[in-house]
């Protein structure tokens, strides 16, 4: 995707109808590289509608981030906190993650704590266990939060991806949004049929002796598209589907700023133990008999009963109480009556 395609959309978002020479003349390119850029946009399945006279225009364009707005809604202040909006990039964690070399370890200069990067499209969305994370312009939230942290050990992260979950889901309690929980580990699914609304990923970076780097992606469906729907293997819902409105994604992207801004503080003092009875008390599965997918495929059964300090998931079998951990499993439940439920 080029960024002709994105100025172009930019424009038109007017919803007035512009003529493909005045949009050559603006952007100083040719009309053949406007048309170029015509098709780039035809294949996210973007509908431009053209007149007789090749004016096109752009009936319902997105709504676009907005760092102001997220930024007024969060209250954050710009000292800690640097924000960036970028039309499209592979996937915002990528992104960050290439910014901890170019910032830390080339520069040796201390960075601001808290990088935020938003994407209005990314190409390869990343997901848990290397699968792919899709979405459509103006469809999701997808933005990744860069943060830098003392510790050396990452095992002082543990939990850290569940404290997320519980975030977007206070966030959208804020919303007088209510039918959704938590699915271990990090998953924020609709409470009548476990559909997934959003998912967390979580990348670290660190080195002896240096600051630590966690790069937190999350990932909200807004409103999603049939065509971005038909990639996903499993079942997903949306905010417009959960709410029955269009919910502003920068004001929402503020208001979780806000909400993670204070319980990062209180992740970093005390640990996931801290939020562990608020996040077992909206666990999906809470009590009910799962099944666990082990790396080798082979399957666990048990009760799923709590959830450790470190955020591991308690399960208990036949041979007794077993604690799983973040990265090592995916979850299903057993016996729905529907369908299974994929991670
Ligand atoms: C999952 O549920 O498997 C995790 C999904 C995480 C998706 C987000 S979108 C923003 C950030 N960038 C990525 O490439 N992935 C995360």
């Amino acid at each position: 995707m080029n960024s002709l395609a994105f100025q172009i959309l930019h424009l038109l978002s007017d919803g007035l109808s512009h003529s493909v020479v005045s949009i050559s003349n603006r952007f100083k390119c040719s009309c053949y590289e406007v048309f170029k850029a015509f098709d780039e946009i035809d294949s996210l399945k973007i509908r431009l509608i053209s007149t007789w006279n090749h004016n096109y225009c752009w009936k319902k364009p997105v709504q676009w981030l907005d760092s102001e707005r997220i930024l007024n809604e969060a209250k954050l202040s710009n000292d800690s906190y640097e924000i960036t909006i970028i039309d499209v990039t592979k996937s915002t964690n990528n992104y960050l993650l290439d910014q901890y070399k170019e910032k830390y370890i080339d520069n040796q200069r201390n960075p601001k704590n808290t990088s935020i990067v938003a994407a209005e499209l990314q190409t390869s969305g990343r997901g848990r266990f290397d699968r792919r994370w899709y979405s459509g312009l103006g469809g999701s939230l997808t933005f990744s939060i860069g943060r830098w942290c003392k510790q050396e050990d990452i095992s002082a992260f543990a939990g850290l991806s569940l404290v997320i979950g519980l975030a977007i889901l206070r966030t959208l309690n804020h919303y007088s949004i209510f039918d959704v929980c938590l699915k271990w580990p990090n998953d924020i699914v609709s409470d009548a049929r476990y559909q997934k609304l959003a998912g967390v990923l979580v990348d670290f970076k660190s080195h002896a002796h240096r600051l630590s780097y966690a790069v937190i992606g999350i990932g909200i469906n807004f409103n999603l598209n049939n065509e971005v729907k038909a990639h996903i293997e499993y079942p997903v819902t949306d905010l417009y589907s959960l709410s029955g409105r269009m919910i502003d994604r920068s004001v929402f992207c503020g208001t979780l700023l806000a909400k993670l801004h204070h319980m990062l503080i209180d992740f970093e003092k005390y640990g996931f133990t801290y939020f562990k009875e608020e996040w077992i008390s909206s666990h999906a599965f809470e009590e009910k008999v799962i099944n666990l997918i082990l790396p080798d495929c082979s399957v666990i059964e048990g009760i799923a009963r709590g959830i450790g300090d470190d955020g591991s998931l308690r399960l208990v079998t036949e041979q007794g109480t077993k604690s799983f951990h973040v990265g090592d499993v995916s979850l299903r439940i057993k016996n729905d009556g529907t369908q299974y439920i994929n991670d």
